[in-house]
């Protein structure tokens, strides 16, 4: 068993948990996953590695409760265990040292996985721009602590209840304006935000890695639930990605996907309710 060693509630819906798992912070590098299962009738749900603290042996896990699996995670508490944790999966995010500066993008749930690029990002002594945004203020969060990881911040909401009014596309390519020799973007959050991200980019001409998480099942690349297409090719964002070239993916595909799951969602959510 995994023990829960502290639980914060980020906002109505966004739960973090940081879990004792020495083996898993022991490995785990920025742009992993984990796979958790909180009991033997839970649902397997891929979560990025939002943080880790190896000499403590825990690993953070954010999560927003969209669906039944992650409502019923949401109701366990510090003290309480889940039953496994399998990682960590996945392709490390690939981090180097660029001649320019770097953005990274985090969109609602996605500002969790995001942190930990920024940080390795500063670390490999880069020039870090983060742009973060939510729908509204009470969906932000980690503005400090990703403010300690970059060079300089930009907060946004859509309903401008906090920082600048609008969409993150819209400050990434203000943010491009002013510095057209950006070398990067890592976009993490909700498909159709990293969709709209890629397609700013692209006509900028600047690489553009995004981190996709489809419905997964194994984690292992053995039952192809994960399946994306990228570039025409097949490939498993458990064994492949999460990361891809954001110019790449067909994310149009992997909305349709996502859509066919989200009605079994609202099926389980309803026989949770009942
Ligand atoms: Fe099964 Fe990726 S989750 S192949």
């Amino acid at each position: 068993m995994y023990p829960i060693v502290r639980k914060e509630i980020l906002s109505a819906s966004v739960k973090l948990f940081d879990l004792k798992a020495p083996l898993v912070a022991a490995k785990a590098k920025a742009g992993q996953f984990f796979i958790l299962r909180a009991d033997e009738k839970g649902e397997r749900i891929p979560l990025t590695i939002a943080d880790f603290d190896r000499e403590q042996g825990t690993i953070t896990a954010i999560f927003q409760e969209i669906g039944a699996g992650t409502r019923l995670l949401g109701r366990l508490e510090a003290g309480d265990a889940v039953l496994d944790v399998v990682g960590p999966l996945g392709v490390p995010s690939e981090i180097e040292r660029f001649d320019g500066p770097v953005a990274v993008v985090g969109g609602g749930v996605g500002i969790a996985p995001i942190y930990p690029i920024a940080r390795a990002l500063k670390e490999a002594g880069n020039r870090v721009i983060a742009i973060i945004g939510a729908r509204n203020k009470e969906l932000l969060f980690w503005e400090e602590k990703m403010a300690a990881v970059s060079d300089a911040l930009i907060v946004c909401t859509d309903d401008g209840s906090y920082g600048r009014k609008g969409f993150v596309t819209d400050a990434l390519k203000d943010l491009y304006e002013a510095n057209k020799d950006l070398q990067r973007v890592w976009a993490i959050g909700p498909m159709p935000m990293m969709r709209a991200i890629a397609n700013t980019t692209r006509p900028m001409g600047v690489p553009t890695i995004v981190s996709m998480n489809p419905l997964m099942l194994d984690g292992t690349g053995m039952c192809g639930a994960c399946r994306v297409l990228v570039g025409g090719e097949t490939k498993f964002a458990c064994v492949d990605g999460p990361e891809f070239d954001g110019h790449l993916v067909d994310f149009d595909l992997a909305l349709k996907r996502l859509a066919i799951y989200r009605d079994e969602e609202k099926r389980a959510l309803a026989a949770l309710e009942h």
